[in-house]
């Protein structure tokens, strides 16, 4: 019997890696500057979390989750977003006591059972950010220039920021009613999905990509002319706010997203470089959802990125190294392999990155090995060496040698190889 992996989940190879400790490295930097804290919840979580938050009628919760019964007969579900599990968190641990606005984010595998393609997985992962306790404006505003940055911080300049509102429970059955009465004699010409949809949440029609519903949707009433005014003055306040940030956007009054939490403000990242997967980061305002799943009254404002579609768009732009070896030593013998063993362990301690050959091979193949590894240095260490008391390390770019003592030997080669970050 032959294993691979499960279709839609994928390993993330060491040539890879160092995209995503990269992306890790800036996203954490920038989150420490934003004032974020770090949350981890579990992968596993009580089915109906979702389908009560995320909503029994999305894609999500009606075809896409991993779920499973326990032997008590309980369902569990993975967790295909982390919203809902944060906010279940937030609520359980009492968080809200705490302080008035949090600011929290984790970095982890979601899962969604979607037809794999490009950019899109069955395990993805994503970097999820939220802020709990404030109404907005400014946090929606200060969650996009968080998201701009991070773009901009790992080179990303090309995306394009779709940004919408979706009203409040006070102006959107307004919405809702007025849809309807546009679809009322288009709804035989609509997909099976949208037609149910339609009934239940008119609203998802916007977001159906069967060509035929999009025509429909194209002449849609548009939500911006049905908003209450407290939603307008959020709306219009949100629009000065990036544009005082110099952040440029692109109104679309299609942009519901696929989650049924949202109130007022949506908005996505989108790119033209992945095909249909066009949303490198999708989030919004979701005023409701920790009442809805027990909590008291929390208005919250989050994103989350797909870590697997950034790297795929880090990828056109350039490669993106791993650490090479600042020195690598070539040992001949066993005496110089066990005083190399030796130095290497008390470079690392300095905080050099240290690599030497663990075999017995001749010079010509160690500095063949040193070469393939990208080692911007190597010492060479042999019996005459060891007899001499002198060593040779060469440069590997210039082909320069220079002769060391092997007396202090460690501190000349803290001085010659500089210490990783
Ligand atoms: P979402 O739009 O479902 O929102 O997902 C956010 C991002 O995750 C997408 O823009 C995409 O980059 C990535 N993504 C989603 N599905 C897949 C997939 N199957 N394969 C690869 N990448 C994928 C949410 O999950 C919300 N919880 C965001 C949020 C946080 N809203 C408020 N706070």
């Amino acid at each position: 019997m032959e294993f691979t992996a499960i279709k839609g989940f994928k390993d993330i190879l060491p040539e890879e890696i160092t995209y995503w400790q990269f992306l890790e490295k800036k996203a954490r930097s920038i989150l420490r500057r934003f004032c974020f804290s770090e949350i981890r919840t579990p992968l596993l979580e009580k089915t109906e979390l979702f389908s009560r938050g995320i909503g029994q009628d999305t894609d999500i919760v009606s075809k896409e989750m991993y779920s499973l019964n326990d032997s008590k007969g309980r369902s569990l579900s993975l967790r295909p977003e982390a919203t809902a599990a944060v906010v279940r968190a937030y609520i359980q641990n009492r968080l809200f006591e705490k302080k008035p606005v949090q600011k929290l984010f984790s970095i982890g595998p979601m899962f969604r059972h979607e037809r794999p393609q490009k950019g899109r997985f069955r395990q993805f992962h994503q970097i999820n950010v939220e802020i709990f306790g404030d109404p907005g404006p400014t946090s929606d505003a200060d969650v996009i220039i968080l998201a701009r940055e991070l773009f901009h911080a790992i080179g990303l300049k090309d995306l394009t920021l779709h940004l919408n509102t979706l009203g409040c429970p006070e102006c959107r059955p307004r919405f809702k009613t007025l849809l309807n009465r546009y679809l009322d004699d288009k709804r035989e010409d609509l997909c099976t999905d949208c037609k149910r949809r339609s009934e239940t949440n008119p609203l998802r029609v916007f977001d159906c990509k069967v060509p035929g519903c999009r025509g429909i949707m194209e002449h849609a009433p548009s939500i911006v002319d049905s908003l209450c005014p407290a939603c307008v003055v959020h709306f219009e306040a949100l629009k000065e706010y990036l544009t005082l940030a110099e952040v440029s956007f692109t109104p679309d009054h299609r942009l519901v997203r696929g989650l049924d939490y949202y109130t007022r403000t949506t908005f996505e990242f989108q790119t033209e470089q992945l095909g249909a997967q066009n949303a490198v980061l999708g989030g919004g305002r979701y005023d409701g959802l920790m009442k809805l799943l027990g909590g008291p009254h929390c208005p919250a404002i989050g994103f989350a990125t797909g870590m697997e579609r950034i790297i795929a768009l880090l990828k056109t732009v350039g490669p993106c190294r791993e650490h090479p070896p600042e020195l690598f030593v070539a040992a001949l013998g066993e005496p110089a392999q066990k005083r190399s063993f030796t130095l290497i362990q008390q470079l690392r301690e300095m905080g050099r990155v240290v690599e030497m050959d663990y075999g017995s091979r001749g010079l010509k193949a160690q500095l063949k090995y040193a070469d393939r590894l990208g080692a911007k240095k190597v010492l060479m260490i042999g019996e005459n060496e060891l007899e001499s008391g002198k060593v040779i390390l060469r440069d590997m770019s210039s082909g320069m040698q220079e002769e060391m003592p092997l007396d202090d030997l460690v501190e000349k080669l803290g001085e010659a190889v500089p210490a990783h970050e």
